[in-house]
């Protein structure tokens, strides 16, 4: 069941994507070899609460941290540890959901850390504009196909892939809400987009094959041939004048 949002639900939306925006701008500071993910973690949820929010994933589905780290060829829904030191050369990407006034705002960035390979780089690159890709493909009108359309035909054009088993989501009061948003599809195709909609494009981009596989700990998701993987998201709304406005940036 899609649930359509009001401007003014959409307005407290805003008010979440922003939190979640700025915690994007506090982390990117931070990264640097040495720090452990579970620092970037114990940041995020003091800052979180500092603005009277809550951190949404955790205790989501029994997830134990307040956000996901998830380092090289960790696909998403990686969790934060001390043992998890971050090195020169690495990727990592952060996915962050603040609860503000009942509404989720999520977003996440792939950052580089230290001196990354020219591979790496392009990698992380390709999906950066995969999501640039999708959210200027999203009208009023437009249909879910455009947008996979837009990001597969970019990344595979690239030689690299694009995951299957994790989509962006409608967001609300929830979490995961419908529709589901695939970063793949046939342009022209699927479900109509239309105002009041309120949803995540989050592609993930893989160096190789885009299957992945579940670690023992039950979230931690892996490419399968243990190449790289790189994302990034944004929330995403079609106002009631039909203007698409990106939640999670200012
Ligand atoms: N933030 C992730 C997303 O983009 C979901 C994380 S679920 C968790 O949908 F439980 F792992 F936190
Ligand atoms: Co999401
Ligand atoms: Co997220």
């Amino acid at each position: 069941m899609i649930i359509i949002k009001s401007e003014e639900e959409i307005d407290a939306m805003k008010r979440a994507g922003l939190l979640a925006w700025e915690l994007m701008e506090a982390v990117e500071k931070m990264i640097a070899p040495g720090i452990s993910t579970e620092d970037i973690d114990v940041f995020v949820e003091e800052m979180t609460r500092k603005r009277g929010a809550i951190s949404a994933p955790l205790h989501y589905k029994g997830f134990p941290k307040s956000i996901c780290t998830s380092v090289n060829e960790v696909v998403c829904h990686g969790i934060p540890s001390r043992k998890d030191v971050l090195k020169d050369g690495d990727i990592i990407n952060v996915d962050v959901t603040p609860i503000v006034d009942g509404f989720h705002g999520d977003s996440s960035r792939t950052f580089l850390v230290g001196n990354v390979s020219p591979s790496a780089k392009r990698l992380v690159e390709c999906a950066r504009r995969c999501l640039d890709l999708g959210l200027a493909a999203v009208h009023d009108g437009c249909r879910l196909g455009d947008v996979g359309a837009a990001i597969q035909r970019h990344a595979e054009g690239q030689g690299f892939q694009v995951v299957r088993e994790f989509v962006g989501h409608g967001i609300g009061r929830e979490f995961h809400e419908d529709p589901q948003i695939p970063h793949y599809g046939t342009a022209g195709k699927g479900l109509r987009l239309t105002r009041g909609l309120v949803f995540t494009i989050e592609p993930m981009i893989n160096a190789g094959d885009w299957r992945c596989e579940i670690l023992e700990d039950g979230w931690t998701a892996v490419t399968i041939d243990g190449k790289l993987s790189a994302q990034f998201e944004h929330t995403v709304a079609i106002r009631h004048d039909g203007r698409v406005d990106i939640l999670t940036l200012p």
